[in-house]
């Protein structure tokens, strides 16, 4: 998720969960070919796992984007076609190219061809006036045939004019029924459901139905959530971290980044929610958009932050 899933996000929330895979944010695969390459793929490895993200029609540059990738040890290329941004659009890429199943498959069969880690899709159930399930069967059936190994189907159709990105997570209703339908009638295919998952329960209400759950919004508004999932979901009852743990938890990662040059603000920005909902939550986002961005602010921000919130452990 742009934005939410940079290097330090997804540093955040694997302190929360060891097992839930996470996404980079979606990355033009021209920027990796032409652009600062180094920069873009960063990742630390006490993320892993976690997936690259990629957004592009160009078939031989998402190759080399993928090849890069795996040379930077992501363990999954993601393919995006489910973004409906206008900015994404013109670039002939994202959401867009569910109408071209054909080009969708030219660009997963190059990815497939240049690494050996799996590569995977995103996309919407649907898109405009193809609010059908024949059009999601004949679309996931052309990236099956390409060698696409999992399919995170957002169970929303994107509009792709006259709707904003926000509103296109928004208005289009969630339609479940044709994710489920989709791995019923294709059941060799990994099939994971996206959109409006609130909760750790309501996951594995759906993972009766389909093989895997996306969680967006929810994991970036109260990441804690994902506390749950390594116990319940992936069947590794490990002690879990309590919220301060997990705070105290990312103290030498900041340390680290802030020798190197990182803004404390970069790290601590995702770490906002940690305390969502509970007592102390606000004090707590206060103190830190308060004080993080004063000169020399450093790790010390965050320990007096954490003596305004009650430790319920
Ligand atoms: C701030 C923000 C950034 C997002 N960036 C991406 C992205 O880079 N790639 C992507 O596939 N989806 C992106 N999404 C969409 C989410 O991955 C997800 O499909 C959507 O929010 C629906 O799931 P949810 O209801 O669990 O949030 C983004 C969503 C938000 C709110």
């Amino acid at each position: 998720m742009m934005e939410c899933t940079d290097r330090h996000g997804r540093y955040f929330l694997r302190q929360i969960s060891q097992h839930v895979l996470l996404y980079s944010e979606m990355i033009n695969a021209a920027a990796i070919c032409y652009g600062k390459r180094d920069f873009l793929l960063a990742f630390d490895l006490g993320e892993y796992p976690v997936a690259l993200q990629l957004g592009g029609s160009d078939p031989a540059e998402l190759a080399t984007a993928a090849r890069h990738g795996e040379a930077a040890g992501y363990g999954e290329i993601n393919f995006n076609v489910g973004c409906p941004s206008e900015r994404v659009q013109s670039g002939h890429f994202g959401a867009a190219l569910m109408a071209e199943p054909q080009l969708a498959a030219r660009c997963v069969a190059a990815m497939v061809e240049a690494v050996d880690i799996p590569v995977t899709v995103k996309c919407r159930i649907g898109i405009d006036d193809h609010d059908n399930f024949k059009f999601l069967r004949h679309f996931v059936q052309k990236v099956a045939d390409a060698g696409v190994a999992s399919l995170a189907v957002h169970a929303r159709i994107a509009i792709l004019e006259g709707l904003t990105p926000k509103q296109n997570r928004e208005i289009p209703p969630l339609n479940y029924d044709r994710v489920y339908h989709l791995k019923e009638e294709l059941p060799k295919l990994e099939i994971v459901l996206n959109g409006g998952v609130r909760s750790i329960e309501e996951a594995i209400k759906h993972i009766t139905r389909v093989d895997g759950v996306m969680i967006g919004r929810a994991a970036f508004e109260d990441p804690y959530i994902l506390s749950e999932a390594d116990a319940r979901i992936f069947a590794d009852p490990h002690q879990t971290l309590s919220r301060h743990e997990i705070a105290r938890a990312m103290l030498p990662y900041i340390e680290r980044n802030l020798s190197s040059g990182t803004r404390l603000n970069h790290i601590t920005r995702h770490m906002l929610g940690l305390f969502h909902a509970r007592p102390g939550a606000r004090a707590w986002r206060r103190y830190l958009s308060e004080n993080v961005p004063r000169s020399g602010a450093g790790p010390e921000v965050i320990e007096h932050a954490l003596k305004l919130v009650p430790d319920a452990a």
